[in-house]
């Protein structure tokens, strides 16, 4: 461990996206301090050297105030994630996703920490016209709660960027897919692999509308590019993803068949979900060098692969486990 780099803090660090993080800096050298509540009862994260894990919700202020120091580089990514668990819980999730999220930024303020990363989402696109490719400067559209409540932590950012020299990045994400250790089988290209995997009927809505995926571990790589590189900036704003990996849900179905095959799927022509965006990642390759390395195959071989080894007990029977659905009573 080189105690010389700065500590790294994670807050939502035993999430899908949270664990891979933490262990891509482990083995970076880092010193990790991992924050969560668990809020899906979720494993606590295994012991390891030069990681921390703080049981803890991030409304906890004074707890807060200890643990964050000056000089650290602060990954947020905890909330609730995703519009079917903030449309569920809507009170609590402005409460997370505004209320707290502003609190855990106005520590980092105070305390002048090295850099924030503000962990965003590439939904604030909601709907584009024509399937036109739509970057960091285009208007945002959000559809959902969780999306609004992504754009006023944007805007708060910005806005205290101006009076604060400390580094602020806020990173889109695309909709992330792959293997972690905390899985999520409610997104998308993991939720159909699954289901196509264990034959269960599969009814695929809203078949033709664009998004973009990116592998969880190329977010860490990502987050790693985005404290590593010098910006022209103090403040920025990048979508992180591929523009190869933009994809309808048909296209996602016919890669994950060249692999296993179901009778079992019905494409059903019904709109459920009105989000339909591409978008364009070359600014983040551009200014930081950014390319993920990972395709939508590699993701759903690799899913493929660890459900054959039985990597996750119970996956018929415990669907809950696996994903964002029901969340247990917070302060
Ligand atoms: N998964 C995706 O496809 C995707 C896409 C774009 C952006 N993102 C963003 O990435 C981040 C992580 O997403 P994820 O997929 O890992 O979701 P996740 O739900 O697995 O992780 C969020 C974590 O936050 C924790 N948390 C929730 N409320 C908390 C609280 N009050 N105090 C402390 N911890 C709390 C949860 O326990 C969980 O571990 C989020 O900010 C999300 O908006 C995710």
């Amino acid at each position: 461990m080189n105690r010389k780099k700065p500590d790294l803090i994670i807050i939502g660090g035993a999430g899908y996206i949270g664990t891979v993080v933490s262990d891509f800096f482990l083995s970076k050298n880092y010193f990790v301090k991992s924050i969560d509540n668990l809020i899906y009862n979720q494993k606590k994260p295994e012991r390891k050297k030069n990681l921390d894990f703080y049981k803890l919700d991030i409304s906890k202020i004074e707890k807060l105030n200890k643990i964050i120091s000056k000089n650290a580089i602060v990954v947020l990514l905890a909330g609730l994630v995703g519009d079917p668990i903030t449309k569920k819980y809507s009170k609590i999730s402005k409460k997370i996703n505004e209320t707290y999220i502003t609190r855990v930024i106005n520590i980092c303020l105070k305390k002048k920490v090295n850099h924030l990363i503000f962990v965003s989402t590439c939904s604030n696109y909601g709907i584009t016209k024509n399937n036109r490719m739509v970057n960091e400067k285009s208007k945002l559209n959000p559809l959902s709660l969780y999306a609004k409540s992504k754009i006023r932590i944007e805007k708060y950012l910005k806005k205290k960027s101006r009076n604060h020299k400390i580094k602020i990045t806020i990173l889109r994400f695309a909709t992330a897919f792959g293997l972690s250790k905390r899985m999520r089988f409610d997104l998308t290209v993991n939720q159909f692999v699954r289901e196509i995997f264990l034959k269960n009927r599969l009814e695929v809505y809203d078949t033709g509308t664009w998004r973009p995926y990116c592998h969880v571990k190329d977010f860490a790589g990502a987050i790693y590019r985005a404290i590593s590189v010098k910006q022209r900036s103090l403040f920025n704003i990048y979508n992180v993803g591929s523009n190869k990996n933009n994809f309808t849900k048909e296209r996602i179905i016919q890669k994950i068949q060249r692999y296993i095959k179901s009778d079992n799927i019905s494409f059903v022509n019904k709109n459920t979900d009105f989000r339909n965006y591409k978008v364009d990642f070359s600014k983040m390759k551009k200014e930081l060098g950014f390319v993920p390395k990972y395709s939508v195959e590699y993701g759903i071989k690799e899913i493929i692969r660890s459900m054959k080894k039985n990597f996750f007990l119970n996956l018929k029977k415990s669907k809950d486990k696996f994903g964002n659905y029901t969340i247990k009573k917070t302060s």
